[in-house]
């Protein structure tokens, strides 16, 4: 059974997605065992105290640079001795001794289809706001390992979604989660826990 970390900043409707999956059962061979948080007082902090699972806050504000930051982060996940970690709205840059610390086992959900629409400056509602100023007429999510490249980790899941005439950032936003990451979330990460997703040469290959 592997530890799973969730890393979150803000509403957790991602990390509500992989609790009510592991309820369910989709996520086979792994569970959660601990919330960590950028910032206090956020509402994922409240949904994992509901479903009785460890929180932490790890606050950025706290710490001058990333690179303190990230070492931080490295001693609790190695203290719960975290076995995969999941970037479900985490909203801080991580530095490059993370994902070397833990190469292919952090996971990252991204609103939009990668390579589009992505890296530094690419987060939350800027995502669709620069979809919908192109005019994309399909966007979506990707669940990608993370790597020291900013969304530039082997691609583990993609589901595209249909952009409307009349969508806002925000309606685009909600249809983007509800048809797509909070599906492909949960799906990627039991394909994680159950040992069938494998990198090579940058890519995945999975088992299904
Ligand atoms: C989600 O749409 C997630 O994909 C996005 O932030 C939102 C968090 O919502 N993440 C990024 O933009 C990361 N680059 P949530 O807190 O309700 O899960």
């Amino acid at each position: 059974m592997l530890r799973i970390a969730v890393l979150v900043s803000g509403g957790g409707t991602n990390l509500q997605a992989l609790i009510d999956a592991e309820k369910d059962g989709i996520i086979k061979n792994g569970k959660i065992e601990l919330v960590l948080s950028s910032k206090e007082g956020v509402y994922a902090l409240e949904r994992a105290k509901n479903a009785d699972i460890k929180t932490v806050v790890v606050a950025r504000k706290d710490y001058s640079n990333i690179e303190e930051y990230s070492l931080k982060l490295i001693e609790v996940l190695k203290e719960n001795n975290i076995d995969l970690i999941v970037l479900a709205g985490f909203m801080t840059i991580i530095s490059e001794s993370v994902s070397r610390a833990f190469e292919n086992k952090i996971v990252n959900v991204h609103p939009a289809l990668i390579p589009s629409f992505c890296g530094k400056g690419y987060y939350g509602l800027h995502v669709h706001e620069e979809a919908l100023k192109k005019g994309v007429k399909l966007s979506g999510a990707t669940v990608h390992f993370v790597t020291e490249v900013c969304d530039g980790g082997p691609i583990i899941l993609q589901k595209a979604v249909e952009v409307k005439d009349d969508d806002t950032p925000e309606t685009l936003q909600r249809r983007i989660m509800e048809e797509a990451e909070w599906k492909i979330l949960p799906e990627a990460v039991s394909l994680i826990c159950q040992g069938k997703v494998k990198v090579i040469d940058g890519k995945t290959k999975i088992e299904r």
